[in-house]
């Protein structure tokens, strides 16, 4: 199926490592025109070359710290500067680190919060003032099953995950009679498969303070597909859910990309 992806004008944040490089890689794939959002430039910039051997048909890297309203504003409008419009907005950038809440304090809370949370809300509103009034737009929005199931160790982040959801379906009803699709995917536990696929400050860079082999050989034996995620399975929900082509009367949704993990919705 054509997905209609070839030159979109396609803003990815957290684009450096992991699930946010899969997805810049897989709308490399289709053609598109590419903005590529994080604070990590060594790592993003690696990346933008490498969407653009895979196909897109423009790679650029923006440094943006999604917490900064300003510095996502400068990322939007890069975007729209280069390609005339913004098509596509993918809130990918998110951050934890695995403790139980006892042990986090409020400077710790307040970190995950602005990450996983406002970031998406900056982010929304700086593509919003272009996708308005060019009276089309798709978001979507990268969540967790934590946000569903409720996690130990990732009690704030779960909270802050949920928000999203809450979030990305009113923007979806406040935002569809100006043509702009909403929608959030879930990954679960999604694991870099080499050490290309991490920049410095992912979340994978030091694997074992996340999750040691063992645990990570009980979290598969645990899913009902009995593996687990791999970047690239959360960049084809995404890009799927991205597509007017595909997904062009699904606004609103929650998708869970999780080996089934979570059984809802
Ligand atoms: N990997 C998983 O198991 C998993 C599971 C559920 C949800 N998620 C979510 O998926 C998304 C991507 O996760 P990942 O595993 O690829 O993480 P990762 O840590 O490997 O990559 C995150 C990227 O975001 C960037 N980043 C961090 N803080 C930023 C900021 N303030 N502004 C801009 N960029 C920033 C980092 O530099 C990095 O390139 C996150 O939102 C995460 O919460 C991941």
């Amino acid at each position: 199926m054509d997905l209609g992806l070839q030159n979109s004008s396609v803003v990815v944040t957290g684009a450096g490592s992991n699930i946010g490089r899969a997805i810049a890689l897989a709308f490399a794939a289709e053609g598109a025109r590419l903005t590529l959002g994080d604070v990590d430039e060594e790592q993003t910039v690696r990346v933008a070359a490498a969407a653009t051997d895979v196909g897109a048909a423009a790679a650029q890297f923006v440094r943006a710290d999604v917490t900064a309203l300003d510095q996502v504003e400068r990322l939007v409008a890069a975007a729209h500067e280069r390609d005339g419009a913004i098509d596509i907005l993918v809130n990918c950038a998110g951050w934890d680190r695995l403790m139980w809440f006892t042990e986090t304090d409020p400077d710790f809370w307040r970190k995950v919060v602005d990450i996983n949370y406002l970031g998406v809300v900056n982010c929304t509103k700086a593509a919003l003032d272009f996708m308005v009034p060019q009276q089309h737009g798709s978001i979507v929005s990268i969540s967790s099953d934590a946000s569903r199931q409720g996690e130990a160790r990732e009690a704030v982040y779960a909270g802050a995950k949920a928000a999203i959801n809450a979030f990305m379906k009113t923007i979806a009803k406040e935002n569809g009679r100006a043509g702009i699709r909403c929608n959030v995917v879930c990954p679960g536990v999604t694991i870099p498969e080499d050490a290309d696929e991490v920049g410095a400050a992912s979340m994978w860079r030091d694997r074992e303070s996340m999750f040691t082999d063992d645990q990570l050989e009980k979290v598969a034996r645990a899913l009902p597909l009995r593996k687990l995620g791999r970047p690239r399975d959360v960049a084809n929900a995404v890009v799927f859910l991205a597509s007017d082509a595909a997904a062009g009367h699904i606004t609103g949704q929650v998708l869970s990309v999780s080996g089934g993990y979570s059984m809802i919705g």
